[in-house]
């Protein structure tokens, strides 16, 4: 358990139960206050940054004090019902508090809105708002309605919308790493997945847009942008101006171009459509990050064919070889599902055969969770018993458990680029940092004078399988 532990810290639901607010600007300028709570992905955790901005400029301050808050929302996830159990959970709370102020507005936003529309504000009577995650800007006329006593809701999906002109208010106090998001939706249908029906059809954001947005958090001191989108090598638009189109792969060099103090990294890549032209990009740029996250899913061609991946088994490993052949100091993650629809005991042991071979340097690992209104769900039976799914699970994790130990082992003895993000968690004497392969490193600070995104080089001279322990060789 405690892989996966590690991983879904840092992983979609990671920061479940974790609020965060944007306290750029001084709350008390503002008439009202909101809190906002993010659960699920990145682009979640990127979408909260638009609504805070949507909600400053509405007169909105935000709060991490959920006792004085005007409005409270919920940004949610449907990836997995555990996702949503949580924050059922959460608005029971929430209800609660609101029986002592009346007057207070509960808001669900995100997936878990898009999915249920109004089902939890008819049936469950949990919420005041609904909003999709393509209807954020209709926050205020739909706050304005909530305070009339009328349920307010917006699940309507764009085929347009990117929040492109709209300046995410960052609500990290770490200032050093963002989220830039380029585009939303996805048009694959992979037969477990919820997000095609949450998050609508694909789209991508205006290359300038995501530039400037990029160049403008580099002026404020960030020093590593993670590209986001559900399927990034698929990201296409087209430049009028110029009459060309800006691929993915032109997007990664542009955001490369600015400055090569500034990190860049992104997520998530499908095996069908990462390309050459890609690979052979972080190739040329030294601060374009050496780390792909590549999710397979399964092992198994047949269980893959099921899940509507549209590769196979060997394909994946041809992509994985082609990675290694043009990057060989390129480190792979992955995300694999255990249990799907009809696997057996062969299916799972191709599972494991291939993570044999490819030896991720990190692995999400989830057991299979059926989704209503899913291909999956409409097609097949979700027949492998829970104990079943379960204990395949843990097996994978084991493995994965030896392969991340053996992939830090192999940094410890060497020298690495470090970006410094803050301090660690568990003394203010160390400092917290990743390198370009995303590795968490822990250094004392020492005499050095360098500080939150500042580079040095560190000499590692240990490790457990989560995280790097060394000492700083330079500062750059
Ligand atoms: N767009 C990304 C995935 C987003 S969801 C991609 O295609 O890789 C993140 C991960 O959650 C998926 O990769 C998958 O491993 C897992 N996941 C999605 N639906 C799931 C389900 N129904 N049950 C269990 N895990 C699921
Ligand atoms: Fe879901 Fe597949 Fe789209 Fe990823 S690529 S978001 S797994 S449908
Ligand atoms: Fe969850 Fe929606 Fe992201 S379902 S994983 S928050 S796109």
């Amino acid at each position: 358990m405690e892989m996966l532990a590690i991983a879904e810290k840092e992983h979609d639901e990671s920061r479940q139960g974790e609020a965060f607010s944007p306290f750029t600007n001084d709350p008390n300028q503002y008439q009202r206050k909101f809190y906002i709570e993010s659960y699920g992905c990145a682009m979640n955790f990127a979408d909260s940054e638009v609504v805070a901005s949507i909600l400053n400029s509405e007169g909105f301050g935000a709060t991490r004090n959920v006792e004085e808050a005007d409005l409270v929302l919920l940004n949610t996830c449907s990836i997995r019902e555990k996702a949503e159990q949580t924050v059922r959970k959460r608005l029971t709370e929430f209800k609660t508090l609101k029986r002592s102020r009346p007057g207070m507005l509960i808001g669900m936003l995100g997936c878990m809105a898009e999915r249920l529309k109004s089902k939890l504000l008819e049936e469950e009577k949990l919420v005041d708002m609904v909003v999709g995650p393509d209807a954020y800007r209709s926050l205020p006329s739909l706050i304005s309605q909530a305070d009339t006593g009328q349920k307010a809701v917006n699940v309507l999906l764009s085929r347009e919308e990117t929040y492109a002109d709209i300046s995410p208010v960052r609500m990290d106090d770490n200032g050093v790493c963002a989220f830039v998001s380029i585009m939303r939706g996805c048009n694959n249908m992979c037969s477990f997945c919820v997000v095609p029906f949450t998050r609508g059809r694909e789209r991508s954001r205006d290359a300038y847009s995501v530039v400037a947005e990029a160049e403008a958090l580099f002026a404020q001191g960030y020093r590593e942008v993670t590209l986001l989108g559900q399927n990034v090598d698929s990201y296409y638009w087209v430049d009028e101006k110029q009459d060309t189109i800006v691929t993915f792969a032109n997007l990664l060099e542009k955001v490369a171009q600015i400055s090569p103090l500034l990190r860049v990294r992104f997520s998530t890549s499908h095996p069908k459509d990462i390309t050459d032209e890609v690979l052979h990009t972080i190739a040329r740029y030294e601060n374009i990050c050496n780390y792909i996250h590549l999710p397979v899913q399964s092992g198994s061609t047949r269980i893959l064919q099921l899940m509507n991946r549209t590769y196979t088994r060997e394909w994946y490993i041809a992509k994985v070889n082609r990675i290694r052949e043009i990057l060989p100091d390129c480190s792979i993650s992955t995300d694999i599902i255990a249990g799907f629809c009809t696997e057996t005991e062969e299916d799972h042991q191709d599972t494991y055969t291939l993570m044999e071979y490819c030896k991720y340097d990190l692995a999400y690992m989830y057991f299979y969770s059926e989704r209503p209104g899913t291909l999956a769900e409409r097609r097949y039976t979700d027949d492998v018993p829970e104990e079943v799914k379960k204990r395949r699970l843990q097996e994978i994790i084991a493995l994965h458990r030896i392969h991340s130990l053996e992939s830090m082992q192999r940094d410890v003895n060497k020298t690495f680029k470090v970006l410094i993000e803050g301090n660690s968690k568990k003394s203010d004497q160390h400092w917290y940092g990743r390198t370009d392969h995303n590795k968490v490193v822990i250094f004392p600070k020492e005499q050095y004078k360098v500080g939150k995104g500042g580079y040095v080089t560190v000499y590692i001279d240990s490790c457990t399988a989560g995280t790097l322990f060394g000492t700083v060789q330079s500062v750059l």
